[in-house]
């Protein structure tokens, strides 16, 4: 057969076989990754998908801090057992303004990636507080401290503005009213008029239950906006991309 023997020679020269290989490679690799060159973004827009509020980038802060990330992933892949697990997969808009993102390796505990809404506040006041007490075999440490530990955000309009620099579409607008929106969404006594203005479908509660704003006032800010941006009601994934 003269195709297996012209094959045979590729095989029998080492040099030759690498080479061809290499072809080969090149080729694959630049049809995969030319095109990236060539379209100005990789993740399509979806509606919805908002920067987060102060309140909720220093929960985020604090979730980075306190190492939640080693036993807890954000992202909820696609397929069957995982969606009907956690819902809806996660969608690459969905964590486009996480710097960095928090998709996570380690599954200890559940992916948190729609947690949102899935209990109150109060039920995560007590699990934070006690996750034992809750679920009896959890090996969640206790971060009870939370609801000692006072916030102001005398950081929260640097880090926004850190996060601007990296592409988050944080105005000046919001820069500026970063402190005052930060205490309102905790206050559902407070003018919330701005806050809402400036961020869609914003929670405004006293996440912890107490009158001084916590470190788990704003820990639970940002559990309870996980997962929530995007009404899965209404979407509709572009087929062209
Ligand atoms: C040592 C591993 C570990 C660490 C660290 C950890 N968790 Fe957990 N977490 C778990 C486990 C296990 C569960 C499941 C049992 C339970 O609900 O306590 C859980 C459950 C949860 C749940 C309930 C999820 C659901 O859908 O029922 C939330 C919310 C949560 N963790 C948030 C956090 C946050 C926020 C931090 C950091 C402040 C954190 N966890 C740190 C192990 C961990």
């Amino acid at each position: 057969m003269a195709f297996l023997d012209r094959h045979k020679k590729i095989e029998t020269h080492a040099t030759l076989l690498l080479v061809l290989s290499l072809v080969v490679v090149s080729i694959g690799g630049i049809v995969q990754i030319a095109p990236l060159f060539y379209i100005q973004n990789t993740i399509e827009k979806v509606d919805g998908v908002r920067p987060y509020t102060p309140l909720e980038l220093a929960g985020r802060d604090i979730y980075i801090r306190e190492g939640c990330y080693g036993c807890h992933s954000q992202m909820i892949r696609p397929m069957r057992d995982e969606v009907e697990r956690y819902g809806q997969y996660s969608l690459a808009a969905e964590s486009m303004y996480d710097h960095p993102f928090q998709w996570g390796s380690k599954r200890t505990g559940p992916d948190l990636a729609r947690v949102g809404g899935k209990y109150s506040d109060a039920w995560h006041v007590d699990h934070f507080t006690n996750p034992q007490e809750v679920v009896p075999e959890s090996v969640m440490p206790k971060y009870g401290f939370l609801l000692r530990t006072a916030i102001n955000g005398q950081y929260i309009a640097d880090i926004m503005s850190t996060h601007a620099l990296v592409g988050v579409p944080y105005s000046p607008e919001m820069i500026a009213a970063a402190r005052a929106d930060f205490a309102a969404q905790a206050d559902p006594n407070s003018d919330t008029s701005g806050l809402l203005e400036r961020y869609s479908k914003v929670t405004v509660a006293n996440f912890d239950g107490q009158p001084e704003l916590t470190e788990m006032d704003a820990l639970i800010a940002y559990m309870q906006v996980l997962g929530t941006m995007v009404d899965f009601s209404t979407f509709v994934p572009d087929p062209t991309r």
